[in-house]
């Protein structure tokens, strides 16, 4: 059983693992560095990772269109069941910190801390932004922290042994470069994958820099993927 990541461009991730996808921080229309059209991709899962427009993205209008699952925290949850986004509830998940769920009985979804904001597009409450920590069947982990700074307890998050983490390295908004070294040594997973750089100049960065330092300075080892590209997890 194989895993593949796709990166769809800014935080846009498209998993493909246990005969799942899963689609995360769907922004895709409005992003300029998309790699995927709305219209276009296909998902099982969608996971929202906090409110702001760069992450909940084409949501509402591809869960419509796939009868998608959605998973987020409760307050998103509870937004997306509006009748302008009119989600239906069997369909949406709101959990909390250090809450997980069992995706068609196969994949478990955890939602992590993440320090950040999360008020929605419409100035709506959010609640609080999280990452999440994905177990696929073959006990494959996967953890995206989504936006967020740096934090201590990464640490417990790594405990449970993270096969690939996805951090966010373009700064301003959220850790940069080196706190994302300093968190990678704190999650020590296998494999790391940056996002949130390079969609807008605010958070413009060197990723093979950032690469070259993650090879140098910690265990694991650096995909730097372009929109677009894929990266297959070996097992272990
Ligand atoms: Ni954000
Ligand atoms: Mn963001």
């Amino acid at each position: 059983m194989s895993t593949r990541v796709q990166w769809l461009g800014h935080s846009a991730l498209w998993i493909e693992g246990a005969g799942k996808k899963i689609l995360i921080d769907p922004f895709l229309t409005g992003n300029p560095k998309a790699a995927a059209k709305a219209e276009e991709v296909s998902a099982d899962l969608i996971l929202i990772s906090h409110g702001h427009g760069d992450h909940v993205g084409d949501a509402v209008a591809i869960a419509r269109r796939t009868g998608a699952t959605v998973a987020s925290n409760y307050e998103i949850s509870q937004w997306l069941q509006q009748p302008l986004r009119g989600l239906p509830e069997p369909k949406v998940h709101g959990l909390q910190h250090g809450g997980a769920f069992l995706f068609d009985g196969t994949i478990r979804v955890k939602l992590t801390l993440a320090f950040h904001g999360s008020a929605l597009p419409d100035g709506s409450n959010g609640g609080n932004p999280c990452g999440f920590l994905l177990t696929f069947p073959d006990g494959l982990r996967i953890y995206d922290a989504a936006d967020t700074g740096l934090f201590g307890d990464m640490a417990l998050i790594g405990e449970e042994g993270i096969d690939l983490a996805i951090l966010p390295i373009g700064d301003y908004y959220t850790m940069g470069p080196d706190d994302s070294i300093r968190a990678i040594k704190l999650i020590q997973p296998r494999y790391v994958l940056p996002i949130h750089y390079n969609t807008f100049p605010t958070i413009a960065q060197d990723a093979e820099a950032w690469a070259a330092r993650v090879r140098s300075e910690t265990a694991a080892e650096p995909i730097v993927l372009q929109p677009g590209g894929s990266f297959e997890i070996p097992g272990r």
